[in-house]
């Protein structure tokens, strides 16, 4: 059955997840502050800011007005940077007139109250307009996606049965999607691994090569999987695509702008000049502060994460934050 959705961020992961639900003959529409991507979905089937090549669905609509962007809606998919998101969703309140199920694509915890994205729609969005939470993450670079190369990921949502929907919504012959029964452990685990992602890229500016890389991945799962279990999640998931999934597309490949910005800063640059090389939202840097605060008030053991935080926020020379990881007190793997 064809649904409404209105996605709210017409950015690269916005724009290729609407082209799934288009492909899947939905009715969608993009809602974004910046005019110019609009006029260009609208006019001429692009988004070339983010998609140069890219012809999109001639059903996709684009708007500025928000408005008009939830007339109709019955899903809102959220995809703009997450420390927007808690004003976004205030405005949206004001302008909501009838139940929606809101599903997440966004990826972070907000620094200072530790919110997982759900937690601030709970708290930003009347209860009386929210049908469900769905939070949609997993392994899946936008510029992959427009491609409609194979792609999986997964769900997990406040209301079971909106888990199945979404998952029928966006699944097809390129895009599947799974579902897993722990809001918690998806977004702990899509969140977190981008802080390990920007720590890949930083080993990857200074030269190493392959071995780190493994360590990198196996150990930060490690500190997300402790972080993760001591906040309500099924330690399960996070072998799962939102977990394991997700640390290996982003640490390994040169399309994440986590590993991009860590590039540069393994490569020399400070964090600010490596986030104004970057025209996209970077999430590994807000929540690296989030898990940090979380870490320490929570009293979990996190390396990796707090040498990321040495790093970008206390400018530690990062091949010193290697010295020290390396030198740590000797211990079992697992204990
Ligand atoms: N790009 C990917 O491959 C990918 C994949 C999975 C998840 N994500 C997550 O999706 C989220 C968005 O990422 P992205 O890569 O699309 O970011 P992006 O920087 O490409 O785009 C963000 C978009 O949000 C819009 N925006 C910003 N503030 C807004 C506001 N107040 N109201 C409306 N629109 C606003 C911007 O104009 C921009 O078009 C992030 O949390 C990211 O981690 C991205």
């Amino acid at each position: 059955m064809v649904k409404n959705i209105t996605v709210v961020g017409a950015g690269s992961w916005g724009t290729a997840l609407a082209q799934v639900l288009c492909d899947n003959k939905n009715q969608v529409m993009l809602y974004d502050l910046n005019a110019d991507i609009v006029k260009d979905v609208n006019e001429n089937h692009r988004n070339a800011r983010f998609f140069e090549e890219v012809e999109l669905p001639s059903s996709l609509r684009a708007t500025t007005d928000l408005k008009e962007a939830l007339k109709e809606a019955e899903f809102i998919l959220l995809s703009v940077p997450t420390k927007v998101i808690r004003d976004v969703l205030k405005t949206i309140n004001t302008q909501l007139t009838h139940k929606v199920v809101i599903i997440n694509a966004s990826k972070g915890i907000e620094p200072g109250t530790h919110k997982r994205v759900s937690e601030i729609v709970m708290e930003e969005i009347n209860a009386d307009y929210l049908e469900a939470f769905v939070a949609l993450t997993g392994p899946s670079h936008a510029e992959e996606v427009i491609q409609r190369s194979l792609t999986t990921v997964t769900c997990a949502a406040t209301v079971v049965d909106r888990a199945n929907e979404v998952q029928k919504m966006f699944t097809n012959d390129y895009f599947r999607v799974y579902r897993v029964d722990d809001l918690i452990g998806v977004e702990i685990g899509g969140s977190i691994k981008n802080v390990i992602a920007l720590a890949a890229g930083i080993l990857a500016g200074l030269g190493y090569g392959d071995n780190p890389k493994a360590a990198l991945i196996t150990r930060g799962l490690v500190e997300i999987k402790r972080l993760g279990v001591a906040v309500g999640a099924n330690e399960e998931t996070f072998s799962g695509l939102s977990g394991l999934g997700d640390l290996i597309v982003t640490c390994t490949s040169v399309h994440s702008r986590n590993w991009q910005a860590g590039y540069k800063i393994g490569n020399g640059s400070n964090l600010q000049e490596a986030l104004d090389s970057m025209t996209m939202v970077v999430e590994g840097v807000r929540t690296c502060q989030a898990t940090y605060e979380m870490a320490q008030a929570l009293n979990i053991e996190m390396p990796i994460v707090e040498t990321v935080y040495e790093v970008i926020f206390n400018k530690l020379d990062p091949r010193e934050a290697i010295n020290q990881l390396m030198s740590r007190e000797m211990k079992p793997e697992f204990y």
